[in-house]
């Protein structure tokens, strides 16, 4: 089948690397895609919210089923675009309709959702301008640090740690009286700061059915150690050492059943990938936030770890036949180590010429935000730029591979974390940390 994905980050490249190796795959299509998914597919120039183009192409190509990569398209109604209209109703497509993409879109709402269903999740108070008296009032009653959430989509900025109650007050008054996030901060969320060591679970549903993928831990900070500003990701690892079997039954148990249980309740038919954002607090899931869609770059750890033909996944998912799928899994680690031009996450230089090194066994490039232009010359066209991803039997040589390669990127300006997985080994009995 003709298959289209709807992005262009290194999400988006591992899903059009590992669907290019499925024969179930006759011609594969990203809008609007990047210099690495140019060589492996058929980039269309167009923008992932711009769903009139996205269904002329869709005609055109003849595709039959589409995979949305990131939020953006999803929580704007994408796939109740398609199934309104009589033409492509019947296209398969893979992401949840605009009710369902709430769970990532209204941080109040997926709050009130987890609450009903008795998901465990910090306590919370929602505020909007009309109660922010309240809320600075309720703020002063509070133990410190103390999180503050914008309800809706923030570019992933929306979120405040507070660690005194003056910064909490401020905050506070900034993003409901100063719309500091435009309409995002229209209601905030006043959330009990929860100690642990977080990670991700990522769920694949057909609205029935499900699939955890394997789990990964995303690094966040631009800095090594966790220092300094918040970024989309610098890093990921699969599997995470410390969500073992107990851990991850739990999960299941307490997290994962009832949100599928909680989204048939409320009559939302959720076709695609749930991402669980949680902290582990002593051996006890809490939920932190869900995302409609995977994560970046957890994708390039998960996916690479997925043994199971990705066309035959992805059509079962959106024929909501995953119960007649068995998912494979690869015990090795993955390491994605993340690329970044200078300057991210603040203002960041584009346009800089690449020189790529070719990867080496159980090694991967992902591009990001990378561009080709004339004469296969590939230049960088984002912040996080590119991605190198290692696959070994050990965290550490995982690591040790992805750090090689990520140094052997050339560009000006280029910055990589050099700690991605290291607070991991502590977990590992064995392994040692040697770069
Ligand atoms: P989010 O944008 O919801 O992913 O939040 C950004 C980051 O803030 C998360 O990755 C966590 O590290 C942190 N965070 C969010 N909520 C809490 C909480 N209730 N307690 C502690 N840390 C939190
Ligand atoms: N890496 C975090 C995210 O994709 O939201």
């Amino acid at each position: 089948m003709n298959i289209l994905i709807i992005g262009s980050g290194g999400r988006e490249h591992a899903f059009a690397w590992k669907i290019t190796q499925s024969k179930n795959c006759t011609q594969l299509f990203v809008a609007p895609g990047n210099a690495g998914t140019a060589k492996i597919a058929q980039n269309l120039p167009i923008a992932v919210s711009d769903f009139t183009k996205i269904a002329e192409a869709v005609k055109e190509h003849n595709i039959q089923m589409v995979i949305v990569g990131p939020e953006d398209p999803l929580v704007k109604g994408i796939v109740d675009f398609f199934r309104k209209d009589k033409s492509l109703k019947k296209i398969k497509i893979v992401g949840p309709d605009a009710a369902g993409a709430q769970l990532e879109g209204s941080k109040d709402f997926s709050k009130n959702f987890m609450q009903k269903y008795g998901i465990p999740t910090a306590a919370s108070q929602t505020f909007t301008k009309d109660t922010l008296q309240e809320g600075l009032a309720y703020l002063a009653q509070q133990s410190l640090p103390i999180v503050l959430k914008a309800d809706g989509l923030a570019a992933g900025k929306g979120v405040i740690i507070a660690e005194t109650h003056e910064e909490a007050r401020q905050s506070l008054h900034e993003m409901l009286a100063e719309a500091k996030f435009g309409d995002a901060s229209s209601k905030v969320l006043v959330e009990q700061y929860l100690n642990g060591i977080e990670l991700s679970v990522f769920v694949l549903t057909d609205g029935k059915n499900y699939k955890i993928l394997p789990e990964a831990k995303d690094y966040k900070r631009i800095g090594d150690g966790d220092k300094g500003l918040n970024t989309g990701g610098m890093g990921a690892v699969s599997p995470v050492p410390f969500a073992d079997e107990a851990f991850l039954s739990k999960v299941e148990e307490k997290v994962v059943k009832p949100t599928l249980t909680g989204l048939q309740a409320e009559g939302i038919k959720y076709v695609g990938f749930i991402f669980v954002g949680l902290m582990n607090v002593q051996g006890e899931p809490y939920v932190i936030e869900y995302n409609a869609r995977m994560g970046d770059p957890e994708t390039e750890v998960v996916l690479p770890r997925i043994k199971t033909d990705m066309v035959k996944l992805m059509k079962a998912t959106a024929e909501g036949k995953l119960d007649k799928i068995k998912l494979a899994v690869h015990a090795k680690a993955a390491i994605a180590t993340v690329v970044v031009a200078k300057g991210y996450p603040e203002d960041y230089r584009k346009g800089d010429i690449m020189v790529i090194p070719k990867p080496q066994k159980d090694t991967i490039l992902f591009h990001a935000g990378t561009r080709l232009a004339e004469r296969d010359i590939v230049l960088t066209n984002g912040g996080r730029v590119i991605v190198s991803v290692a696959m070994a039997r050990t965290l550490n040589s995982a690591r040790q591979k992805s750090q090689r390669l990520a140094k052997n990127i050339i560009f000006d300006g280029k910055y990589f974390r050099k700690d991605i997985g290291k607070d991991l080994l502590k977990y590992l009995k064995g392994e040692k940390e040697d770069i």
